[in-house]
């Protein structure tokens, strides 16, 4: 299963509403819309969004997905990815999207060529041919004045203008985890990163914009407060839980794939009661779908995950959702754990963490796994964690 992990679009149920409006928008070339995709934790995002983006390459429309959170962490290296997005979707598009890599040893010469001009028509990059033939951007920074990452920003996004022009095609540009960008601010040049983006948006070139995120409550901020430079921008539409037939669904396909044994009329019972119990959050669906032992009642399965302070459900509840609400409150020894980590400010040895919240360090293990997997901290090295989002 695909626990965690964006699912293939062949697997993604339900969400054809989305889907739809997204694809038949974004590809109605007589408008120029820009989606917000709003919804908490693990409730489906990136799934739609690499859905909507199939749907669209399959429309022959030159599209980038890029994960913000994942490259937010210095300019250069956002910027150049981004650059680098941009020339492997247009090379592809090229291609006939036959995923060529941006290898000039493998990539036909006329596309490697339309790849070179393309670069060198963009202010601030160059391209460098590296031993093994591969494409890379390459960026012109002069003195790294504030200008000079200022500049950076909107170059790359000209590329996408310039792709869509000499591709006779729309560009749809895909940022998920989109409020990460404001990381960016704290570098020269970038303070004003909204207003850079927004004048990216507002260019009105053949881009389109789509983004998401899950810190639902900063998004919000970002396009529904009168006094933010994206104010407005953004048609948002919020991703909430499947319908109960939907919830079913997904429920019995993952007690089936794990082939345990369960009765088709049991399945259909215990499908009933699925939607009564978690609702229709996919992530609690799978996780009790994956725990249950096909014999005792969901119900007791549902509140081991909730009530054991180890359980899946617990952690998820407490940490994940609490923290994108704002209100991390209750599991105590979790939240201890995440307070000592947060004071410390920088990575600890879990050793460490043990002595500082007063227990034993394997009594600890289990608790360190959890938020690791939930990804509210992270292993630097063995032993050694550091909290994923210093809030
Ligand atoms: N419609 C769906 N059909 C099947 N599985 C789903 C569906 N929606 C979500 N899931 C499950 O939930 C998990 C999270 O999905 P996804 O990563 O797309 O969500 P997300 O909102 O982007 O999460 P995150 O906030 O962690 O970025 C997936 O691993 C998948 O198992
Ligand atoms: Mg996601």
């Amino acid at each position: 299963m695909f626990i965690g992990k964006p699912v293939p679009a062949a697997v993604l149920i339900d969400r054809d509403e989305i889907v739809n409006k997204l694809v038949k928008d974004i590809s109605n070339s007589r408008i120029h819309p820009s989606f917000a995709l709003l919804g908490y934790r693990r409730i489906g995002k990136t799934s739609i969004l690499l859905k909507v983006k199939e749907e669209l390459e399959r429309r022959e429309l030159v599209v980038v997905y890029f994960d913000v959170k994942e490259r937010a962490t210095d300019p250069e290296g956002f910027l150049r990815d981004l650059e680098e997005e941009l020339l492997s979707a247009y090379s592809n598009h090229l291609g006939g999207f036959q995923k060529v890599a941006l290898k000039a040893s493998g990539l036909p010469r006329t596309i490697a060529q339309k790849v070179i001009d393309l670069v060198s028509s963009v202010e601030s990059f160059g391209v460098e041919l590296s031993p093994d033939g591969t494409i890379m951007p390459k960026i012109k920074l002069g003195d790294k004045s504030e200008e000079d990452f200022a500049k950076l920003f909107r170059s790359v996004f000209k590329t996408a203008d310039v792709i869509a022009e000499r591709a006779k095609k729309r560009v749809v540009l895909i940022f998920d985890e989109f409020q990460d960008i404001l990381r960016l601010k704290e570098y020269k040049g970038l303070k004003n990163v909204l207003d850079l983006y927004r004048g990216a948006l507002q260019k009105r070139g053949n881009v389109c914009h789509i983004i998401s995120g899950s810190r639902v409550h900063m998004l919000r901020s970002i396009f529904e407060e009168p006094g933010s430079p994206l104010f407005q921008h953004f048609t948002s539409e919020t991703i909430g839980d499947l319908d109960e037939s939907y919830a079913t669904k997904l429920f019995s396909s993952v007690v089936e794939n794990r082939e345990i044994g369960v009765g088709k009329e049991e399945l259909r019972k215990s499908g009933k009661k699925i939607f009564s119990l978690v609702g229709g959050h996919p992530y609690y669906i799978i996780l009790l779908g994956e725990a249950w032992d096909g014999k005792s009642s969901l119900e007791n399965t549902f509140e081991r995950l909730i009530a054991a302070p180890t359980g899946s459900l617990y952690i998820y509840a407490n940490y994940v959702i609490a923290e994108d609400l704002g209100k991390a409150t209750g599991g105590p020894m979790l939240n201890k754990i995440v307070r000592v980590i947060a004071q410390e400010g920088k990575p600890m040895e879990s050793s460490e963490i043990a002595r500082k919240v007063g227990k034993p360090q394997n009594y600890i293990q289990s608790y360190l796994r959890h938020l690791s997997d939930y990804d509210v901290i992270t292993r630097v090295d063995r032993g050694v964690y550091r909290l994923v989002d210093n809030v």
